[in-house]
C-alpha cells in the first residue's frame, strides 16, 4: 500500500520522538511492502519562528490530503508570551478544528512489566484497562472569550456546547463500547454547569438508542477520585475537552510516565482509503526541560503510529505487531529513564526506537 503520512514535529522533544516512530514506521513498511510517504510541515513555536504563523496554510492543506498526520508536540518557554498575538497551542487547536477531529481517543493500558513506575498501589492498578474519549473541538477552548490585556480587569471562556457537537462524539464512545465490554461512563458537571446539564440531557437520550449498553453518569470531581481509587472499573469514558485534558493526564500515572500514551483524534473527513483521516500524538507535551538531550521516551509516539496504522490506513496486523515488538523491549527490562527502575537497563531515545524496530524485524 502507498499511503501519504504528513508529520508535524512540532516543538522540544516532537522531533525526537517523531523520528523514532518514523525510524518504525520504515521498518514496518518494508516488512510489509508498504510505502509510506512521509511530508514534513510545520506547525507550533517552530512554524512562528520559521513563517510566523503556528498553523501556515500550507500545512493545513497537505494534512487534508494525507491519509493520516502524525504530530509530536508543540510549545515552550520561548512562545510563552502572554501578550504575543500567536501561540504554538493556537496551531495545535487549529488543526484539530480545521480537520473536525471531534473525538480524541486515548487508550490508558498498564504494562504488567512498569506497574512499578507507577506511583500508585500495584493492587490498584491490577487490571486496568480504559480508553478515554474527550471531546476535542469544542467547549472552553473554543467557546467565546475575553483575553486580558496589560491593564484589563476581567477576562473570561465560554464552555459552550451544541447538541450535535455532544451527540456525536457520544454515538464515537457508544460504538467503541459495544466493540468492548459493553460499559460507558459519561462525565460531566451537571450538579453545577449549564453546558453540563445539556450533555447529561443529550447522553440519557442518545445513549438509550444502545439497550445493550451499560451507562453511568459521574461527576468530574468524582471521576478524578475513582480514577486512582479503583481504576480497573472503568472501561470507556467519555467527556467534553477539558475534563477530557485534566482526566488523561491524570490517568496517565496510572500507565507510569506520560511517556507511555498515544491517542488519536478522529472526525468526519475520510482519506483515500475511506478511513477516517486522523491526528495520532502522544498526550504529553514538548518537555522543553529535556529536550535535545536524548532521554525521552518515543514509545508513546511509536504507539501514536501503530494506532494510526489500525485507525487511519486499517492495517490492523500491522498495529499490532508494532504494539507487540514495545511489549517485547518492555518486557525485556529496556527502559527509558522515565519509566526506569531498579533492575532495569535505561537506554535514550534512539536506542529505544532502534531496539522496537530490532523485535519488529525479529517477528
Ligand atoms: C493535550 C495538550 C494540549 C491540550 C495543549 C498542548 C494545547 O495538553 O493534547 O492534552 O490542552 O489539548
Ligand atoms: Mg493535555
Amino acid at each position: 500500500m502507498d499511503a501519504k503520512i504528513v508529520v508535524l514535529a512540532g516543538d522540544g522533544i516532537g522531533p525526537e520522538v517523531t523520528s523514532e516512530a518514523r525510524k518504525v514506521l520504515e521498518a514496518l513498511g518494508k516488512r510489509f511492502s508498504h510505502s509510506f510517504n512521509f511530508d514534513e510541515q510545520l506547525m507550533g513555536g517552530i512554524a512562528i519562528d520559521t513563517v510566523g504563523n503556528s498553523l501556515p496554510d500550507a500545512t493545513v492543506e497537505a494534512c487534508r490530503s494525507a491519509d493520516a498526520i502524525l504530530l509530536g508536540a508543540v510549545g515552550g518557554p520561548k512562545w510563552d508570551n502572554p501578550n504575543a498575538k500567536d501561540r504554538p497551542e493556537r496551531g495545535l487547536l487549529g488543526i484539530r478544528k480545521a480537520l473536525n477531529l471531534f473525538a480524541n481517543v486515548r487508550p490508558v493500558k498498564i504494562h504488567p512489566q512498569l506497574v512499578s513506575a507507577s506511583t500508585l498501589k500495584e493492587e490498584v492498578l491490577q487490571g486496568v484497562d480504559m480508553i478515554v474519549i474527550r471531546e476535542l473541538t469544542g467547549g472552553a477552548y473554543f467557546g467565546p472569550r475575553q483575553e486580558a490585556g496589560d491593564a484589563a480587569f476581567e477576562a473570561y471562556d465560554t464552555m459552550l456546547y451544541t447538541r450535535p457537537e455532544i451527540e456525536r462524539v457520544l454515538r464515537t464512545a457508544a460504538e467503541m463500547a459495544l466493540a468492548r465490554s459493553k460499559k460507558l461512563t459519561s462525565v460531566d458537571k451537571a450538579n453545577v454547569l449549564a453546558s453540563s446539564r445539556l450533555w447529561r440531557r443529550v447522553a440519557t437520550q442518545v445513549l438509550a438508542e444502545y439497550p445493550d449498553l451499560q451507562v453511568e453518569h459521574v461527576l468530574v470531581d468524582a471521576m478524578a477520585m475513582h480514577l486512582i481509587r479503583h481504576p480497573a472499573s472503568y472501561d470507556v469514558i467519555v467527556t467534553e475537552n477539558l475534563f477530557g485534558d485534566i482526566l488523561t493526564d491524570e490517568a496517565s500515572m496510572l500507565a507510569g510516565s506520560m511517556g507511555m500514551l498515544p491517542s488519536a483524534s478522529l472526525g468526519d473527513i475520510m482519506n483515500s482509503r475511506q478511513l477516517p483521516l486522523g491526528l495520532y500524538e502522544p498526550i504529553h507535551g514538548s518537555a522543553p526541560d529535556i529536550a535535545g538531550q536524548g532521554i525521552s521516551n518515543p514509545l508513546a509516539t511509536i504507539l501514536s503510529a501503530a494506532m494510526l496504522l489500525r485507525h487511519s490506513l486499517g492495517l490492523e496486523a500491522e498495529a499490532a505487531a508494532i504494539e507487540q515488538a514495545v511489549d517485547a523491549v518492555l518486557n525485556e527490562g529496556v527502559r527509558t529513564p522515565d519509566v526506569a527502575h531498579t533492575g532495569s537497563e535505561v537506554v535514550g531515545t534512539p536506542v529505544m526506537g532502534d531496539l522496537v524496530v530490532q523485535k519488529l524485524l525479529q517477528q
